[in-house]
């Protein structure tokens, strides 16, 4: 049997800076079956996403409010959101089919609707603002034009309301760098191979990162595209300095 998303990957190659970002989802098909597993044993994944929605602020378990978890994969990020927002309507999107598979095998409420496509196709979807908040967890850096797609979250947003950008940044810290080339190396990479038999995703993740902005180059990114407030906080742990949330809010006028 012919493996369509192998077939189709083995034309690419992951390059200094990662795969060719169209190609990304389609990498993600592939690891589809091992990614709840291989974050399942990463300390911390799971509590990190929670911690980063908790820093959006939703108030009174976002009763009436309604939420967008962009590029939600298994549903782990939208987990995060439902724990925080149990009241809310909760949009997730994915691009890769595989991954948002394995998300609609879990249990949801009815107030969690999973859509199938590119994020930057989210009208073409039927899918249309504005959105109380927008939640995306490794997403950014995976994006052919990240800057285009932080101004189209802009304007998905209502006035003051917060996206939160949950992500890898290592540039600004030499020690964060040794730790994610020793962890990729010693772990992920490693332990992708065990999982799936290819490390195409996994030394993707490697090269994206290690390409990605500092955190203080991201928070200019925001600003630049119109957010204001911008900030952003790392998480504690042996992550510190490499996972962060960055937080930034749609302008009232
Ligand atoms: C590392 S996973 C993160 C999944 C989830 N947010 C989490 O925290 O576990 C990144 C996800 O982004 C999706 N993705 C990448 N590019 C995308 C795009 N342009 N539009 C929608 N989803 C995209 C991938 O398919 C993948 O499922």
């Amino acid at each position: 049997m012919v493996d369509e998303p192998l077939a189709r990957r083995a034309e690419i190659g992951v390059g200094d800076t990662g795969l060719p970002r169209r190609a990304v989802p389609d990498a993600f098909d592939v690891g589809a079956d091992a990614y709840d597993r291989m974050v399942d044993v990463n300390p911390g994944y799971h509590a990190h996403l929670r911690m980063s929605v908790r820093r959006m602020g939703i108030p009174d378990r976002g009763r009436g409010m309604r939420l967008l978890d962009a590029g939600c994969g298994t549903g782990a990020s939208t987990a995060a959101l439902l724990a925080a927002a149990s009241e809310a309507e909760i949009v997730a999107v994915d691009a890769s089919e595989g991954m948002l598979r394995q998300a609609q095998a879990k249990t949801w409420p009815s107030s969690v609707r999973f859509v199938h496509g590119r994020i930057e196709d989210l009208a073409d979807l039927g899918v249309d603002g504005p959105f109380d908040g927008v939640f995306a967890a490794y997403l950014v850096r995976n994006l052919p034009d990240p800057d285009a797609q932080l101004k189209r979250f802009l304007t998905l947003l209502r006035p003051g309301a917060t996206l939160a950008v949950h992500e890898y940044s290592v540039r600004d810290s030499r020690p964060a760098v040794w730790t994610w080339n020793a962890v990729c190396w010693g772990i992920i990479i490693p332990s992708g191979w065990w999982h799936t038999r290819d490390t195409t995703l996994y030394r993707h993740l490697w090269r994206s990162v290690l390409a990605f902005d500092g955190a203080a180059r991201f928070r200019r990114r925001l600003a630049d595209a119109g957010f204001v407030a911008v900030h952003s906080e790392t998480v504690p742990g042996w992550q510190r300095n490499i996972v962060h949330t960055f937080l930034a809010n749609a302008p009232h006028d």
